[in-house]
């Protein structure tokens, strides 16, 4: 099985506080391989190259959540049989893509195939998040969704809707990775303090972060895509205001508009991490050749992806798997 990345388009951090966010599902992808073990139930995170065994009492923490899904799905479809699964992605890792939330969506779906059992894609969703708790403490359970049904997603004080907009062929979102990480938790702290702190400075500018996500969907649903940029350059305007923003965020937003994308804002905690920009896919090239050059070297061209998790397309090339069984 594999399923997919995200990006927030609009809405980070104000979502937090119970204001909407619209997030879309990207073609990068962790994989899930599940084949019959001999005796254990064995995790191989082939780009850690690391070998867990999950009925181990004492594991790393980055795999304690793979160990929770497990235990899940034995306690609600009944006892496992011994498997050898291999993880692997190509989603960037703490930088606002949601790579454990597709990892722990992909391993619970294939887990349900293995075991043959009937399920519907909240299941897996609903698996998955509990694993994201113990990754993330609190997550909103928007990474996990998105992963789960594709496309767009809407999502709102735990509500969620799927969006049915059709990506018009002729636009492209670009991200460029800043190469900082970040960690999410502290920097949705610090937004915190200083709402706290500035109620009545903060209040509306959150006000009109729910506008902007409202007004986005519309114009996307119409097809107007430069207004779209426009509303993306004004949401950035808002997540600098409330601190999130750094000076590498602002040069490669800089670059991108230069090179004529309609808009560009970080996407997810920010200070590192991510930057997208949206523009016609003729400025593509130009644009991730200036960012190359001024040495930002992870640049990406995202699709959306519609799907969700979904088989592997080169499953059947997956049957022999070379996994090494710890003594
Ligand atoms: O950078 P990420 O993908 O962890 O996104 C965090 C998004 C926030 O809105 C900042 C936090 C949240 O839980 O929604």
């Amino acid at each position: 099985m594999q399923a997919p990345g995200k990006i927030i388009l609009f809405g980070e951090h104000f979502v937090v506080k119970g204001k909407p966010a619209l997030a879309l599902a990207v073609k990068l992808y962790a994989k899930s391989t599940i084949t019959v073990g001999d005796d254990k139930h064995i995790l191989y995170a082939k780009d850690m190259d690391a070998v867990v065994d999950l009925d181990s009492d004492n594991i790393p923490e980055k795999y304690k959540p793979f160990k929770k899904i497990l235990e899940i799905i034995n306690e609600e479809y009944g006892s496992v049989k011994p498997f050898k699964a291999e993880l692997s992605s190509n989603i960037p890792v703490a930088a606002g893509m949601g790579s454990s939330a597709a990892t722990a969506v992909a391993f619970t779906a294939s887990l349900l195939e293995y075991l043959g059992v009937e399920y519907e894609r909240g299941d897996v969703s609903r698996i998955a998040f509990e694993a994201e708790k113990i990754t993330h403490g609190r997550p909103s359970g928007i990474d996990n969704t998105v992963s789960t049904y594709g496309g767009f997603i809407y999502y709102k004080g735990g509500a969620i809707e799927r969006i049915g907009i059709e990506w018009p062929g002729e636009y492209v979102i670009v991200a460029i990775d800043t190469g900082i990480p970040r960690n999410t938790g502290e920097v949705v702290r610090d937004v915190l303090d200083r709402y706290d702190r500035f109620p009545d400075v903060m209040k509306p500018i959150y006000d009109s972060a729910e506008v902007i996500v409202e007004e986005a969907i519309t114009l996307l649903r119409g097809g107007r895509i430069r207004e779209v940029g426009e509303l993306m350059s004004i949401n950035h305007g808002l997540l600098v205001a409330i601190g999130v923003s750094n000076k590498a965020i602002e040069e490669i937003r800089y670059a991108m508009l230069e090179e004529g994308a309609y808009g560009a804002k970080l996407t997810g905690a920010g200070r590192g991490g991510i930057v997208i920009g949206l523009t016609p896919s003729n400025y593509v090239d130009r644009i991730i050749y200036k960012l190359m050059n001024m040495g930002y070297r992870r640049t990406m061209k995202l699709e959306p992806d519609n799907n969700g998790f979904a088989p592997c397309p080169n499953r059947g090339l997956n049957s022999g798997l070379s996994i090494k069984t710890p003594p």
